[in-house]
């Protein structure tokens, strides 16, 4: 199969309209991260993008809409506080958890009763949603547990010839996939950091649970146990260890054991420390925005063959940080070490 690379003229997003309206499969930008959209209501679509990603059938997807106003078709029993999520930040990086209904396919939802729903702030796959009128089923367009993508360029080195088209609509703003939260429950439940940060829920809702899968604590102990592997996501070929402790302690402790084949990934304002250490710098520390942007690709850049070990530095701090430490701390496998102080 070749795949087509789309623009965003209005006539390009016809054509991703149709394919997706046909059962095809098509790269589609959002401002978290590129999703791999299908059909979300043809089970036979969406069992091709299990195919192309090489994802496990039993990891849901998550199905977008272009209007708040459509969540009624696809759920049940919605409650208050997921209204009032919807009126905040749709169209925007929230994903919600709610009663599926039957229209629904279980191939979609693998199987749960419930449904993960997002409405996404891009114009252009808002308007190819609208026009192929179904929803659309999308995990994020990577080849699975690899770093999710944040360009066209980066679908197309894990997808060309698995998919039919991409729609090039440039850079994602946010860069790390949306903030999921679960709202079947009696009170709101935290299960995936994003773009919107826990304090900005917890202040609109009231109350919040944060799932532990969020911390990271089970998946520490279940490494513990069985060391490595079974978390282990959005990782490079590399492996990867964060380092934690002051820009100085830290810079000590990677230069004492940096060796060639290393590299740093670190923040712009620790270039200068890193010079002679194969330095990447994914964002500004004092603008924690610009790390989630910038991680994922930062992460594809040191992933082309010859790096063995990668020395990454981690933002401290709330909102979109919690979110890029979470990835981070997934591509690393959680193996993380504090830089002891002098
Ligand atoms: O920003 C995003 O959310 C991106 C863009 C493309 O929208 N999508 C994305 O999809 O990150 P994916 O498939 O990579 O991650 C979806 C996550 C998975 O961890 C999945 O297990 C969870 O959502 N999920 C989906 N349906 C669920 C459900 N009914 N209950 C709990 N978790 C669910
Ligand atoms: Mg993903």
């Amino acid at each position: 199969m070749t795949t087509l690379l789309l623009s965003t003229t209005e006539q390009d997003l016809e054509r991703a309209a149709a394919i997706i309206q046909a059962g095809g499969l098509v790269g589609i930008p959002t401002e978290t991260v590129y999703g791999l959209g299908a059909n979300g209501l043809d089970p036979e679509a969406v069992r091709k993008i299990f195919l192309a990603k090489g994802r496990p059938q039993d990891n849901p997807l998550i199905l977008h809409i272009h209007d708040a106003a459509q969540l009624p078709d696809f759920c049940r029993d919605i409650p208050d506080a997921a209204r009032l999520l919807a009126e905040t930040y749709w169209p925007g990086p929230l994903t919600m958890v709610l009663p599926v209904r039957d229209v629904v396919p279980k191939t979609t939802t693998a199987g749960l009763n419930t449904v993960a729903v997002r409405c996404p702030d891009n114009d252009a796959t808002r308007e190819i949603i609208r026009l192929a009128g179904v929803p659309v089923a999308a995990p994020s367009a990577n080849l699975s547990g690899k770093p999710s993508t944040t360009t066209a360029r980066h679908v197309l080195h894990d997808m060309d010839g698995r998919i039919d088209a991409v729609v090039d609509g440039g850079p994602c703003r946010v860069g790390v996939e949306s903030t999921i939260v679960d709202l079947t429950g009696p009170v709101p439940r935290l299960l995936r950091p994003g773009g919107i940060g826990p304090e900005e829920l917890t202040a609109l809702l009231g109350e919040l649970e944060i799932d532990r899968a969020v911390t990271g604590e089970i998946s520490r102990e279940a490494v513990v146990r069985a060391p490595g592997m079974k978390y282990k996501h959005y990782a490079p070929a590399a492996e990867v260890l964060i380092v934690e402790g002051s820009r100085e302690a830290a810079a000590r402790y990677i230069r004492a054991r940096f060796q060639p084949g290393d590299a740093v990934l670190c923040f712009e304002e620790e270039l200068d420390l890193y010079a002679d250490c194969n330095p990447t710098a994914y964002g500004r520390e004092a603008e924690p925005a610009t790390l989630s942007a910038g991680l994922f690709a930062a992460l594809r850049r040191l992933d082309g063959g010859e790096v063995q070990r990668i020395f990454a530095r981690c933002p401290t701090g709330g909102g979109i940080s919690v979110a890029t430490r979470n990835r981070l701390r997934k591509s690393a496998g959680f193996r993380t070490v504090t830089a002891e102080e002098d």
